[in-house]
């Protein structure tokens, strides 16, 4: 979470900034901040509230003057939205700015010793310490070794932190260097001509270049306008390859959508698309897939499968363990990332480990991963973002190739997962008992999918005025069975994370243990009711919502005529096989969403208190 911008060049900084500021919002919107260097002074504005509302109209009254600037868009961890407690922050002489992404653990300590050499806190943050830390370092460190007294102020104190960062750092004192640093909180150095620059995420700068050099945890960058060096906090100097970025900076714009939000709903067709692109075998009627780094024989060891995740990206795991089962028949279960963590279950050695993430930063499923890998499980990743942590310190892996997901709710992302998740129970049902003409029916299915989606946008009106209907409804119940369980779980998480209403998923028949008490004429519930193997039975769970005068919306297969009897409304998705449903009958679960956020006044794309990657624990 937060997101911090910096740039050291000939331009001037503040719009460069504001407008990569404006691309990293979706990490974190409730304050923001700007410092500028310039004729050898510091000026700052910060300001609580979204850009827009805050930093962006104070930076037009008071523009900052300068070539050389850092910007934070921040998520609170340590004390409230304020303009004190946005950043940049400052060590106690004020000469020296600093932004931070991540959470200092010990900041208590170290506050508590700085406090006794005198220093006094303008903020509650765990950041100030750190800006307040690196400038006692430096007071301390003799004058006359030029920019490398900064550099080594940033790496003494960062020798002292346990925690997470991603920081930039500007010095009054030193008006040719930026220095940045992380570790545990994602940071990439932008390579320009004549011009540097740090970032979050490459969203923020690809607008400007796109060569970047995506740094390791423990790397401390110095930053000139021509030049850049990376030094290990463990170790001497590192060198550090230069990566291309694949898209530009109009796949991070919204163009003729309202929302990022609806773009992404949009864009799914096109993110099953590249998902499957390359990846098929039609001659032997299965999958294929450059990065795994196993073998089929060794794939073909494996006799259980964990899936770790957070969120959304958990539902699209809970989908593959269904895919695992059923395609390959191998045994497969879902652990939330938070949980496997910090748990500790016997996995042996035929276990492989999936996790999937759309960042690639989520704090929870990386420390999954660390601890999986610690235990020496072949573990492998299904990510988005390229050069991600995640995807970086996987054994091997599979990238999704979504493009740029900007709205904090997960669409295309979690599409993109289940169109992977299929591919690679596909390759595993193919290596095993899976026959020619079984896999040759799941690839004219799962390559019918984006045609289908497409099919299914176009019911974006009917779908707003079943939204007009429900809008008002305080609490919304979701139901579905076997593949479209999962489904019936991500509706209500898309329902409820930017609509505000309260919203529960469950399996359809579990509704008969507790949630059928909640059931009343103003408690909707949305059935996942395609015609597949369990119909039947998720027919009968209707009847019992409607005896209690339950109202229904019912996302049903085309054709399907006995089904409109019951529902008060009904979306109909093309025909499918059972199990790759949950690629359609997601899809007006997330406009059902977004046309109820919008019609509540609701900021879909930054919903409050959320941000797009939770880089805390
Ligand atoms: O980047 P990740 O896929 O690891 O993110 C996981 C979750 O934080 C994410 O899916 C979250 O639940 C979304 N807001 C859901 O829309």
């Amino acid at each position: 979470m937060c997101g911090i911008v910096g740039y050291i060049g000939q331009r001037p900084a503040e719009p460069l900034l504001l407008e990569g500021l404006r691309r990293l919002e979706y990490r974190g919107y409730d304050s923001a901040g700007m410092s500028t260097l310039a004729d050898g002074q510091l000026r700052t504005i910060k300001r609580v509230g979204k850009i827009n509302e805050g930093l962006a109209p104070a930076l037009a009254a008071t523009p900052l003057p300068g070539s050389t600037g850092i910007c934070h868009t921040r998520w609170a961890t340590h004390g409230p939205p304020t303009d004190a407690n946005a950043h940049p922050h400052f060590d106690q002489s004020g000469r020296l700015a600093l932004v931070h992404n991540g959470v200092i653990e010990n900041y208590a300590a170290l506050k508590q010793r700085l406090a006794k050499l005198g220093h006094t806190f303008r903020s509650d943050t765990d950041s100030e310490v750190l800006a307040q830390l690196v400038g006692h370092y430096y007071d301390q460190l003799p004058a006359g070794n030029g920019d490398e007294r900064l550099v080594n102020a940033v790496r003494s104190a960062l020798g002292e932190v346990t925690g997470t960062y991603g920081i930039a750092v500007l010095h009054r004192d030193h008006p040719q260097l930026m220095v940045g640093a992380r570790r545990g909180s994602p940071l990439v150095l932008g390579v320009g001509k004549g011009e540097n620059f740090l970032a979050s995420d490459v969203n923020a700068i690809v607008a400007h270049t796109r060569d970047v050099v995506y740094l390791n945890d423990f790397d401390v960058a110095a930053i000139t306008r021509d030049n850049f060096q990376i030094h290990s906090l463990t170790s001497g100097a590192v060198s550090r390859q230069i990566s291309h970025v694949e898209w530009s900076a109009d796949a991070a714009e919204k163009g003729e959508f309202a929302h990022f939000m609806l773009k992404e709903i949009h864009e799914q067709p096109q993110a099953v698309l590249n998902a499957l692109r390359g990846r098929i075998n039609h001659e032997e009627s299965t999958s294929r897939f450059g990065g795994l780094n196993m073998t089929a024989s060794q794939l073909r060891e494996v006799d259980r499968v964990i899936f770790c995740a957070c969120g959304t990206a958990w539902h699209a795991a809970l989908v593959g363990e269904y895919l695992f089962e059923e395609l390959a028949r191998v045994p497969a279960e879902v652990e939330y990332a938070s949980e496997f963590r910090y748990r500790n279950p016997p996995v042996d050695k035929g276990t492989l480990v999936f996790v999937i993430s759309q960042s690639g930063e989520t704090a929870d499923t990386l420390a999954a991963l660390r601890e999986s890998r610690r235990k020496g499980h072949k573990t492998l990743a299904i990510v988005n973002v390229v050069g991600s942590t995640i995807a970086r310190e996987a054994d091997g892996g599979v990238y999704m190739h979504a493009g740029p997901e900007v709205g904090v709710a997960a669409t295309k992302s979690y599409v993109s997962q289940l169109t992977v998740l299929a591919l690679l129970a596909l390759y595993m049902g193919r290596i095993r008992h899976l026959s020619a003409i079984q896999g040759q029916n799941a690839i004219r299915e799962l390559e019918a999918i984006p045609g289908k989606i497409q099919q299914l946008l176009k019911q974006n009106d009917p779908i707003r005025r079943i939204a007009e209907k429900y809008q008002h409804a305080k609490d919304f119940l979701f139901l579905g069975r076997q593949f479209n369980y999962p489904i019936a779980l991500e509706g209500a998480l898309k329902l409820k994370e930017i609509s505000y209403i309260h919203a529960e998923g469950y399996p359809s028949a579990e509704m008969k243990h507790g949630p059928i008490a909640l059931v009343s004429p103003d408690v909707p519930s949305v059935f996942i009711c395609p015609r597949d193997a369990v119909y039947e039975k998720t027919f009968s769970n209707i009847e019992e919502i409607k005896a209690r005068k339950g109202p229904i919306i019912a996302i049903a297969t085309e054709g399907d005529t006995h089904i409109a009897s019951k529902a008060d409304d009904v979306i109909y998705v093309p025909p499918t096989a059972d199990f790759f449903y949950p690629l359609l009958t997601v899809v007006p679960l997330q406009l059902l969403a977004y046309h109820i956020a919008v019609l509540r006044g609701c900021d879909v794309d930054k919903p409050r208190n959320l941000a797009k990657s939770v880089t805390v624990e």
